[in-house]
């Protein structure tokens, strides 16, 4: 693939991928050709075994502005239904491996929910989120009323989308919408600082576990924890699991392989 609007590094760190959103002058303006080229990088840097955790990211004055107002300004309905934008959102969430977004300045309307598409989001003191959609005459398209009231509640969620007003990354931590606020100068160094953490465990483990932790938002709760406990059963087939159990017994750190 070569992408235009983004640059994708699948070794930016060892087993650690970055995507970094790359129309600055659009504020990373998230149009269709960008969408795209996102889900294909994260296709192929699942399919990549040697990646074990993704970082999104932007620059300092903006992660990502919205969906591409100018692209969608003279659409009808039928037009929106036809393009359905959004099936890449979909895709988007189907990926396996872990993805941090590591947000500085602007993440609005759709850059707000690709965050929270995102599994983990560190975010710079300068940051700024909001679903600011209402103020031109449409609304959330892309998760923005359903996975924002299940990340800081009903009224928050209410209040964000129809003012349009921005949250700093100050209240979103407060709103439990994000993992960390750090100064801007080291929000992508704390993304990989967490990142790290995560290529330290068994790959298994960690696509089993962050696919159950993803059922919690979709399954009824005795149905959620039965396809929890399956997956923590499958783990005992895997090397990893020994390997991992071996190493407290015998004191020693777990080198898992991802077998
Ligand atoms: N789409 C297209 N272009 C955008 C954009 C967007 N979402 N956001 C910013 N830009 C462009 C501006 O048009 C401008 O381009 P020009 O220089 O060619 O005029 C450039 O980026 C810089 O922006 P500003 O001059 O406006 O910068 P600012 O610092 O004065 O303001 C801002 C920054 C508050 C983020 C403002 O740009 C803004 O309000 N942007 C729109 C935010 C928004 O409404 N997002 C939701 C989009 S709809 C959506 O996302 C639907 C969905 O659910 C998927």
């Amino acid at each position: 693939m070569n992408p235009e609007l983004i640059i994708v590094n699948p070794s930016y760190e060892e087993h650690i991928a970055l995507i970094q959103l790359n129309r600055p002058k659009e504020l990373n303006a998230l149009n269709l050709q960008v969408m795209g080229e996102i889900r294909d990088a994260l296709k192929m840097l699942d399919e990549d075994d040697n990646v074990r955790v993704i970082i999104i990211t932007g620059n300092e004055r903006a992660f990502a502005a919205g969906a591409d107002i100018k692209q969608m300004a003279g659409k009808g309905a039928i037009d929106m239904l036809k393009i359905d934008q959004f099936s890449t959102w979909d895709q988007i969430r189907k990926t396996k491996k872990p993805i941090i977004a590591a947000v500085s300045g602007f993440a609005l309307g759709g850059g707000c929910e690709l965050v929270m598409t995102c599994d983990m989001v560190v975010a710079s003191e300068t940051a700024q989120f909001g679903q600011p959609e209402i103020k031109i005459g449409i609304m959330p398209g892309a998760g923005g009323t359903q996975r924002l009231p299940r990340a800081v509640g009903k009224t928050r969620a209410m209040e964000m989308v129809l003012t349009g007003n921005f949250i700093s990354a100050e209240e979103a931590l407060k709103y439990g919408l994000i993992n960390k606020v750090v100064p801007t100068e080291v929000y992508l160094t704390e993304a990989v600082r967490m990142a790290k953490d995560i290529a330290r465990q068994s790959p298994i483990a960690v696509q089993l576990a962050k696919e159950s932790v993803l059922k919690a938002y979709e399954m009824p709760l005795q149905e959620a924890l039965s396809f929890e406990r399956k997956n923590f059963y499958m783990l005992f087939a895997t090397e990893d699991q020994k390997e991992g159990m071996n190493a407290f017994v015998e004191k020693r750190n777990a080198s898992f392989k991802g077998q």
